[in-house]
């Protein structure tokens, strides 16, 4: 053990039920002071549960929690940032339609003996903002700044708040790779200053950057606490999943399999596809049963390039063409009809309707391909349902739950599995798997594969390198809102990806 090992928290047998789902049985977790513990474990493990009852959104059944040498039982978030305990959530929970200082001081606004001194808070907020090197108006409405932007807000937030522990629940996920240095770094300063911090995250090469500790959960169980340096990247996944996977077999498997699209028939294709300010006009080309991959860096444009083919975004000029049949207006309601499938990035946004069951969740896009006149009977719901369930290996008690009732990467899930049930001739995906852990990571892209290979049109975009090798048969870069360069056969490997996105390529991308 750490000799320096001075406990700040320890959470002794925890012990925590649903209806149906015992979520923690007897876990024990200690955070030290001035460290980075990673809690680590597959969808649906128990890591936001146990962060939960941490932090008094839920009260617990069994077990004790012991924070500076003296036992404490918070019934509300508030109380637990009264004690020093602040967190960040997998999806950012603030007010978008307050400003940004508003948000900061939500709940806590320091008061002149006339009403709220705006000044004063509008000054600390700069301040604060400061500290995590932000540098923006924070009168302005928190919605008119990115989902990243609003991240690294939440989390200006938290460090504010907090005096002793620090809790980052999938911070990660919407943030590009130089926010994610700038969070690392903010992170490393907070851990010299002796707070602990504990961070959630599935991209491993995250857990062995920042963090010295690493706790596995695995169904609810605490599988074991170790150190980050002496627990190898095989070992970790093995022990959080129960079983060994092999990533690199399965990519290798795939890059044999890759398809020359030369002589395949086209499904869709956009000609002349453009909006002013968004993205400049372009060709994309996609041939039946190819995965075509869009590259680029946050802001490139990919997503935009999705948003326009399923007409989320109206498009100023160009055409979509399906399967043959030209569509001049395209709109979300006419793409499902005309057999698109859109898994959007932001799946709490434009994703999940929480108060729905699972079952309703899934059903929703099929109903709608089908028209409301003809009503998908009960018994086929029940057996669409379940056949994804199952495929997605989706953790829940029964189809019936709502979905908010489910842990964020099986929420990813039901949203895939929503598209999937339309059986689409193309199925744009953006980010599928973030927020996804390891093990199912491998089954969702072999998926991917056997979906094309059974003549399924997929448009992935994607910024993991490692998921577009696995996956592509093609791939379209795009920098600047505009295709760059055109990638196919043995020319998709990680380091060209990356290459030609930093350098430009071949322009040549219908
Ligand atoms: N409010 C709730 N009601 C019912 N069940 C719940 C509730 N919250 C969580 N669960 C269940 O408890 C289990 C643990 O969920 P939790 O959110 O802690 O997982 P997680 O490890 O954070 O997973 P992920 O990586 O997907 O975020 C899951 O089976 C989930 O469905
Ligand atoms: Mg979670």
């Amino acid at each position: 053990m750490h000799k320096s090992r001075e406990p700040l928290l320890e959470m002794q047998g925890i012990v925590k039920s649903f209806p149906g789902v015992k979520a923690l049985s007897n876990v024990d977790f200690t955070l030290c002071k001035g460290e980075i513990h990673a809690l680590m474990g597959e969808n649906g493990a128990g890591k936001s549960t146990l962060i939960k009852v941490l932090t008094g959104v839920h009260e617990l059944d069994g077990g004790k929690i012991v924070f500076n040498d003296k036992n404490i039982r918070p019934k509300s978030p508030q109380e637990a940032q009264k004690l020093g305990v602040s967190t960040v959530y997998q999806e950012v929970n603030l007010c978008p339609n307050l400003t940004v200082s508003e948000n900061i001081f939500i709940g806590r606004l320091p008061k002149k003996k006339r009403g709220i001194d705006w000044n004063l808070i509008n000054e600390k907020s700069k301040e604060i903002l400061r500290r995590v090197n932000l540098d923006i108006d924070p009168t302005q409405m928190l919605s008119s700044f990115s989902v990243a932007i609003q991240q690294m807000i939440a989390i200006a937030r938290a460090v504010d708040i907090s005096a002793g522990i620090l809790i980052l629940d999938e911070p990660t996920a919407s943030l590009d790779e130089n926010e994610v240095k700038q969070l690392f770094k903010i992170m490393r300063k907070l851990k010299e200053d002796g707070m602990g911090i504990i961070f959630v995250t599935h991209f491993l090469d995250q857990v062995y950057e920042i963090t010295d500790r690493i706790t596995i959960l695995r169904n609810g169980n605490l599988v074991g606490e170790f150190m980050t340096k002496e627990l190898s990247r095989i070992d970790l996944v093995t022990k959080m999943v129960g079983r060994e996977i092999n990533e690199k077999e399965h990519n290798l498997e795939n890059r044999k399999k890759r398809r020359s699209s030369e002589k395949i028939d086209t499904m869709v294709k956009a000609v002349g596809l453009g909006k002013k300010g968004t993205l400049e006009p372009f060709d994309i080309e996609m041939k039946k049963g190819e995965v075509l991959g869009l590259a680029g860096l946050l802001g490139s444009g990919r997503t935009e390039t999705a948003r326009l083919i399923f007409g989320i975004d109206r498009a100023d000029n160009g055409v979509v063409n399906i399967d043959g049949k030209d569509i001049q207006l395209m709109y979300p309601k006419k793409a499902i009809e005309e057999g698109l499938g859109y898994c959007p990035e932001d799946r709490k946004k434009e994703g999940i309707v929480g108060e729905l069951t699972i079952r309703e969740n899934i059903i929703l896009a099929l109903q709608a391909k089908r028209g409301s006149f003809r009503y998908i009977s009960k018994r086929e719901q029940v057996e669409i349902a379940d056949k994804y369930i199952k495929m997605l290996q989706i953790a829940t008690p029964s189809m019936e739950q709502q979905i908010r009732n489910l842990s964020g990467g099986n929420q990813q899930k039901v949203i895939l599995a929503r598209w999937l049930a339309t059986n689409p001739k193309l199925l744009i995906l953006d980010e599928p798997t973030r927020g996804i852990d390891v093990g199912t990571r491998t089954e969702i892209q072999k998926l991917i594969r056997t979906l094309a290979n059974e003549g399924m049109t997929v448009l992935l975009i994607s910024s993991e390198l490692e998921e577009l090798v696995a996956c592509c048969d093609r791939i379209v870069v795009l920098r600047d809102r505009t295709p760059i360069g055109q990638l196919q056969g043995d020319e998709i490997t990680e380091s060209v990806i990356m290459k030609t996105i930093a350098d430009g390529g071949k322009v040549n991308a219908s």
